[in-house]
């Protein structure tokens, strides 16, 4: 059974990741941001967790106002380096553990705490700041993560509480999986600051210290605190230590803090803390509730003939796949398509078993591969295959047959022609 053996909270600034990348744990401006991440990198590494939890912000880098959410976990099993404006940073690629993501999307979902999925979006600073000092990698990281990115930009935001329930509902996904791994929940943002308008600059340490009492101790208090509370205390930028509360939601009610610091270099106050819990895990009787409401919603499905749904794991196998298809909406994709196909599956990457069955234009074998029907319908518009022609294909009839079961003799699809 997995195990939580404690939680994180750390600041994400970009200095952080700056300092780091050009070696400055000697300038005596500097070494107080090492010094403060030392003892949890050593921690960690004496600990060797299985994953951790990573919950951050993303600065507009890899999410945009286009589709924006408030709770986006990642999925996939790797991660690259986003470029912020200047090309990105140094460091490999992360791997993700998606089996554990996988799962928690599930077991999270479960409990009504309704989540975004993504996949292949690159992590910007909030993220790779502080996990280049808390795992500094080689040639790769040391541990897989899962990356909770929390929309907490562009407002309606999340409330306090509504982080600090989300916690809760991770604790118990975490204490429910049943594989014997051991987890360590990292929270980043914050602490004070304000970087926008004639307020930037704006700081509060002695908000700070008590942010980081109540958290500890209250964090019940701070849960039922507004976004400008925070912003009137801490500066609007600020607001974003809300998310330490996800970590703080996901320990029990009394934890024991090892590890505090807090420096003021600039814009931005860095703080860092370690809690292990003190209280009750979740009771077995939850767990194996959890466990349950977990596969529930698709249990049985299985015995649908003819029927296959598209699950997490599915769209990981097929998503170039699935994008390919998608990207069909383009009237200039279409056009390179139409005139040579092979130099845009070769562009995609996709798999030879992939390429064959479009050639094919088997509906039926892309429906069982892993191909939803909607970008199905986007290639028949492309092909002028109407929507009916693939029913008929994917049940083994022709098109005579197949319209013969329907009320309406029509034919149709998704194009405007
Ligand atoms: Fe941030």
């Amino acid at each position: 059974m997995a195990k939580l053996i404690g939680a994180i909270g750390v600041s994400h600034t970009p200095t952080i990741g700056y300092a780091r990348d050009r070696k400055l744990a000697q300038d005596p401006v500097w070494a107080p941001i090492f010094e403060a991440f030392e003892p949890l990198k050593d921690w960690l590494a004496e600990q060797k967790p299985d994953a951790l939890v990573m919950i951050y912000n993303d600065h507009v880098t890899s999410f945009s106002f286009d589709h924006y959410s408030a709770f986006a976990l990642g999925v996939g099993d790797q991660y690259a380096v986003a470029d912020e404006g200047g090309g990105p940073r140094d460091l490999p690629a992360v791997p993700g553990h998606a089996e554990f993501a996988r799962y928690l999307a599930r077991a999270v979902m479960a409990q009504d705490f309704d989540l975004s999925l993504f996949q292949h979006k690159p992590l910007d600073h909030g993220c790779l700041s502080p996990l280049c000092l808390l795992t500094p990698p080689e040639e790769t990281w040391p541990i897989p993560i899962v990356p909770l990115q929390c929309g907490v930009l562009q407002f309606p935001a999340p409330s306090a509480k509504r982080c600090l329930d989300l916690g809760k509902a991770l604790r118990k996904a975490i204490d429910a999986w049943p594989e014997d791994k051991r987890v360590v929940i990292v929270a980043t943002g914050g602490l004070s600051h304000q970087v926008h308008g004639e307020r930037a600059g704006f700081n509060n340490t002695a908000w700070d210290e008590a942010f980081l009492d109540m958290l500890q101790n209250d964090p019940d208090r701070l849960a039922g605190m507004t976004h400008a509370e925070y912003a009137k205390l801490g500066g609007f930028e600020s607001a974003e230590v809300i998310m330490w509360l996800i970590m703080r939601g996901a320990m029990s009610d009394k934890v024991a803090c090892h590890h505090r610091t807090y420096y003021l270099p600039s814009m931005t106050a860095i703080a860092t803390v370690r809690y292990e819990d003190q209280g009750q895990d979740t009771s077995q009787a939850e767990r194996e509730r959890v466990r349950h409401e977990t596969t529930r919603q698709l249990e049985g499905v299985e015995d649908l003939e003819g029927t296959y749904p598209f699950t997490l794991e599915i769209s990981a196998k097929a998503y170039r796949a699935n994008r390919f298809l998608q990207s069909l909406v383009d009237p200039a994709a279409r056009k390179r398509f139409l005139t040579d196909p092979e130099a845009e599956f070769e562009a995609a990457g996709l798999s030879d078993e992939e390429r064959d069955l479009i050639r094919r234009r088997d509906w039926g074998g892309m429906i069982r591969y892993g191909f939803i029907f909607f970008v199905l319908e986007k290639l028949g518009a492309v092909l002028g295959v109407p929507n009916p022609q693939i029913y008929a294909s994917m049940k083994g009839l022709t098109l005579e047959a197949f319209l013969a079961t329907r009320n309406a003799q029509i034919t149709y699809s998704v194009s405007r022609n």
